[in-house]
């Protein structure tokens, strides 16, 4: 019988191309609206990281390349891991990637049976719920709690291992919160992984985009790499890189050869142009990211102060990334309607909190990748909204 298969049936997408979809239609008849949306930097790529894409197409990058990625970019990985988390992995622990996006789905389908159990961070990345499901696997949630800064607690996650556990998600800076999880909460819940054997993924695409000089840690300066921390990367947020698609990977041989031979399989390589590119991002000049970290220090003031200047709204003082989480639950609507109310009657487009998972009720995601005189506006007419609602 002509039927799709259950593992089609089991794809869930991102739940926040939905708002976006809604957005378009509004602007295309018309409305004005201040986008903070998406996690999408309103700079451009730096120069030198586009000059070094454009030589390497004049060169005639072009063709195939190794799976693993070029020898040259994976060395500069293998550096800067040494220089920014402690340890130099072997050539054979880094995989270059399409994006830090579907290195979620290798680690989900290498390192898991259908069935078994993945902890998930709530609220958290979309991709991790809907990769955990399309493979089969089953998503236990841990929650991430608002009077707790959303930071992420071993005693929040070890209440929910089970012997189906396989692997553990972990993500600081965080999406949505913004939340930096401190050295010593991250080392206990490393110790939580080695106690009950798990694999640990944790997703440092933020790891540049730290506030305020707080210390950034990484568990895989625990174990290297060597055993159970798979590091993952990506180039689309502090290098403003997010049409790019390029990523990394940095993790114990044996599971580095599998999940090679899983993008061997689906994409063959990434293209050696855009790994020039990466190249020069993690070599060159550092200038450009500061700048615009600076930038986001500021915009991040203006809109958390302005949040909470609010009737009825609060909201932490994000760590890292360029998101703000505020708690909009005294206003009595879902947090979709709420979103939908503020998109329709201002011209606001954020997204529910329900969109990262059931904690996220109550909350909405603003994204401060934007000017600072789109912030102030935004934050005029979300006044103005909620004094209406
Ligand atoms: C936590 C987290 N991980 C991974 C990604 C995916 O990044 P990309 O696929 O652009 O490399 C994102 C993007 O928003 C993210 O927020």
């Amino acid at each position: 019988m002509r039927e799709i298969s259950n593992n089609a049936r089991n794809i869930e997408g991102q739940p926040m191309f939905k708002v976006i979809d809604k957005v378009k239609r509004l602007e295309a008849v018309g409305k004005d609206i201040v986008h903070l949306e998406i996690g999408d930097p309103d700079f451009g790529t730096p120069r030198n990281i586009i000059e070094a894409a454009k030589q390497s197409l004049d060169r005639g990058d072009t063709h195939y390349v190794s799976s693993w990625g070029l020898p040259a970019f994976v060395e500069a990985i293998q550096q800067t891991t040494h220089r920014t988390r402690g340890f130099l992995p072997a050539t054979n622990q880094v995989l270059v990637t399409p994006s830090a996006n579907i290195a979620i789905f290798y680690a989900v389908f290498c390192l898991t049976n259908p069935g078994q159990e993945v902890l998930v961070p709530d609220p958290g990345f979309p991709t991790y719920l809907s990769s955990v499901r399309m493979c089969g696997a089953v998503p236990v949630p841990f929650p991430l709690h608002e009077k707790n800064a959303f930071r992420m607690r071993a005693a929040d996650i070890e209440p929910l291992i089970t012997e189906k556990t396989r692997l553990l998600i972990i993500n600081s800076p965080q999406n949505p919160t913004g939340a930096i999880t401190e050295p010593q909460a991250l080392r206990e819940i490393y110790e939580l992984a080695v106690k009950h054997d798990l694999y640990v993924y944790t997703d440092e695409i933020y790891a540049r985009m730290v506030y305020d000089e707080q210390n950034f840690f990484s568990v895989s300066s625990l174990d290297h790499c060597k055993e159970r921390v798979i590091l993952s990367n990506g180039f689309s947020k502090a290098f403003a890189m997010t049409g790019w698609r390029l990523g990394a990977l940095v993790m114990p041989p044996e599971v580095a050869e599998r999940m090679m031979l899983l993008l061997q399989t689906t994409s063959s390589c990434v293209a050696p142009f855009l790994q020039h590119a990466g190249l020069a991002a993690i070599t060159g000049d550092q200038g450009p990211v500061q700048i615009m970290m600076t930038e986001y220090a500021a915009r991040r003031d203006i809109l958390v102060d302005g949040l909470n200047a609010i009737p009825g709204i609060t909201c932490h003082r994000p760590g890292g990334a360029f998101y703000a989480f505020p708690n909009i639950s005294s206003f009595g609507l879902t947090s979709e309607e709420f979103a939908d109310a503020m998109l329709e009657r201002a011209g606001i487009a954020i997204l529910p909190g329900s969109c990262f998972g059931a904690q996220g009720e109550g909350f909405a995601r603003l994204c401060y990748a934007t000017s600072r005189e789109k912030i102030s506006e935004a934050l005029k007419r979300l006044s103005q909204a909620c004094k209406n609602l």
